[in-house]
């Protein structure tokens, strides 16, 4: 299976494509996380994308392009692959069609339907392992311990861009920028709708029921 998951900041792509993930036995590829982790080590890429990010806008696609491709011609994405948060511009669309759209295993892509308005409630409660990236929220699934990851034992904090003010901004440019990818994988047929609001568990059953 190859799935790319779309939807808003804090539509629960992350959470979703975790389980997803474990289900299929296939890399949860997300390319937040992976820039993240480029932030922590403080190497050439995290040092340009760290502003960037905390501002909610979005790196280049050149430099998503690169990534991504690096990404995707590793063994494990041979037999498949969730990708959480890429393609999100035409651009990086039209380049991973090229790139992996025309196999015997065709794309499948996903869109996540979560209001604007539940959106901001959702980040700015959500909480994330610092560690292994386990995803909480403080009231729907806080940590059993304050401030404690459940999975690792390490701790869990506050995203640098879950600010009020970078939700508005990631909220814009995903209307702006993420929307017409969704419109460009409906024209093709290869779009499914999803509706994204309710218990986690209840989005997941959609979800296992859209792709079956
Ligand atoms: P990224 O990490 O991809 O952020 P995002 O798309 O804004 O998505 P989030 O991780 O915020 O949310 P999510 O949908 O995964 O929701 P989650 O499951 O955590 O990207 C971060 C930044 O990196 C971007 O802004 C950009 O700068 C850069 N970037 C990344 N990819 C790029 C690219 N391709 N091109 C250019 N730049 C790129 O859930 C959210 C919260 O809600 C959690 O607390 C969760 O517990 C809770 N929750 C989940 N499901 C439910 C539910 N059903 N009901 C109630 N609460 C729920």
């Amino acid at each position: 299976m190859k799935l790319i998951f779309i939807g808003p900041p804090g539509s629960g792509k992350g959470t979703q494509a975790k389980r997803l993930a474990s289900r299929f036995d296939i890399p949860h590829i997300s390319t937040g996380d992976m820039l993240r982790e480029a932030v922590a080590e403080n190497t050439p890429l995290g040092q340009q994308a760290a502003p960037i990010m905390a501002a909610g806008g979005l790196v280049p696609d050149d430099l998503m392009v690169g990534i991504i491709n690096e990404r995707l011609a590793r063994p494990d994405a041979q037999k498949g692959f969730i990708l959480d948060g890429f393609p999100r511009t035409l651009v990086q669309a039209e380049k991973l069609d090229a790139a992996v759209g025309n196999g015997n295993d065709p794309l499948r892509v996903l869109q996540l339907l979560v209001p604007d308005e539940a959106i901001v409630r959702r980040i700015t409660l959500r909480r994330t392992c610092a560690q292994c990236g386990a995803i909480y929220h403080l009231e729907n699934n806080p940590p059993a311990q304050d401030g404690v990851c459940d999975r690792c034992g390490a701790e869990v904090i506050a995203r640098a861009d879950d600010t009020e003010a970078a939700v508005r901004k990631r909220l814009e440019s995903f209307h702006r920028q993420t929307l017409p990818v969704a419109t460009h994988y409906k024209a093709k047929g290869i779009l499914k709708e999803v509706d994204g609001v309710g218990p986690v568990d209840e989005v997941f059953e959609r979800i296992e029921q859209s792709l079956a």
